[in-house]
């Protein structure tokens, strides 16, 4: 029998682990019965029991059908409680919902990942996928910006993607600080940079993370000549149900949870050029 998708599965938290001063990483297995498998993009509904549940992006990667991974920002009680879990903790999983990131069927293509802060956590199981299968593409680039230095997520994973041959990584900060000898500044600079040395019309770009820095980052895209259906975002608005039900996510007439999370930019410009949906 299929399992009832308000229902929350028990998981144990296998590992956890700070990432930044508000940011942590866990793993998780299921306690009863199999992981459920993901597709990069997607997001499950965590449970802290007795606080609440939140919407929360898979940052894992999709081949490792072992565990599942989450990394969570503590802005409030329920991903507070959750960003709080230690080693052997159990919490509900509901998921995974929503839509992915089309990068399988983007074979053959310039794959360019843009990430803002904590954007990055949502784009690592696609991330994972280019660099799995890195020889069905014709490059990869990722340009990720962050507020300092020590808000950059996954850095020792980030220097290693940076130390192969056929991958482009681009890092930059808005404000330095002391020791920081790389790049200052927001993400369009390296992206417009990486784009005039590339052919916009091969590019397929994944971009995530606060709404402006996606509306900046698109505009430079077109400015490139990236076809306005070969880029991807990613929104979050505050989520109840997760299935389409509740109307809490509704995104002019989608509901985010449900057709969402990963839009097409060409079929959403005109409501996020609206501010106030
Ligand atoms: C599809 C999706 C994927 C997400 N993935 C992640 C993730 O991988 N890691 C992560 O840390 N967070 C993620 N979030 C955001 C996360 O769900 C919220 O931070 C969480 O709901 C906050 O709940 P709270 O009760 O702890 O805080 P609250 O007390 O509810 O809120 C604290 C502050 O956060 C703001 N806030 C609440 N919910 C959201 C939201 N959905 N988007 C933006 N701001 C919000 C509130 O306006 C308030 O300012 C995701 C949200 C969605 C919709
Ligand atoms: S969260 Fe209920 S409709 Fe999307």
């Amino acid at each position: 029998m299929a399992q009832d998708p308000m229902l929350p599965r028990r998981y144990r938290v296998k590992r956890a682990w700070s990432e930044l001063s508000d940011v942590s990483t866990m793993e998780l297995e299921p306690i009863d019965g199999e992981a459920v498998p993901f597709a990069p993009g997607q997001f499950n509904m965590l449970y802290a029991f007795g606080v609440g549940e939140v919407a929360i992006s898979i940052s894992g990667d999709a081949a490792d059908t072992d565990k599942l991974v989450h990394t969570i920002r503590n802005v409030g009680a329920i991903s507070g409680a959750l960003a709080g879990v230690s080693d052997g903790d159990v919490i509900g999983v509901r998921g995974p919902f929503g839509s992915a990131w089309p990068v399988a069927q983007e074979t053959g293509r310039h794959i360019v990942f843009v990430a803002g802060g904590l954007g990055l956590a949502p784009l690592r199981p696609a991330i994972y996928h280019v660099l799995n299968n890195r020889e069905q593409y014709s490059g990869m680039t990722l340009v990720y910006g962050a507020r300092s230095p020590d808000d950059l997520l996954y850095a020792d994973e980030i220097k290693a993607w940076k130390s192969r041959f056929d991958t482009e990584v681009e890092i930059t900060v808005d404000h330095a600080a002391p020791g920081w000898t790389g790049q200052v500044g927001v993400v369009t600079v390296p992206l417009d940079r990486t784009l005039s040395g590339s052919n916009g019309a091969e590019v397929s770009a994944f971009v995530c993370g606060p709404e402006i820095m996606m509306r900046f980052s698109v505009m430079s895209l077109m400015a490139a000549g990236v076809p306005e259906d070969k880029v991807w975002i990613s929104m979050e608005r505050n989520m109840k149900c997760a299935i389409g039900f509740c109307g809490h996510c509704q995104f002019g007439g989608d509901f985010i949870c449900r057709d969402g999370p990963v839009f097409r930019h060409d079929q959403v410009s005109r409501l996020i050029a609206k501010k106030e949906i």
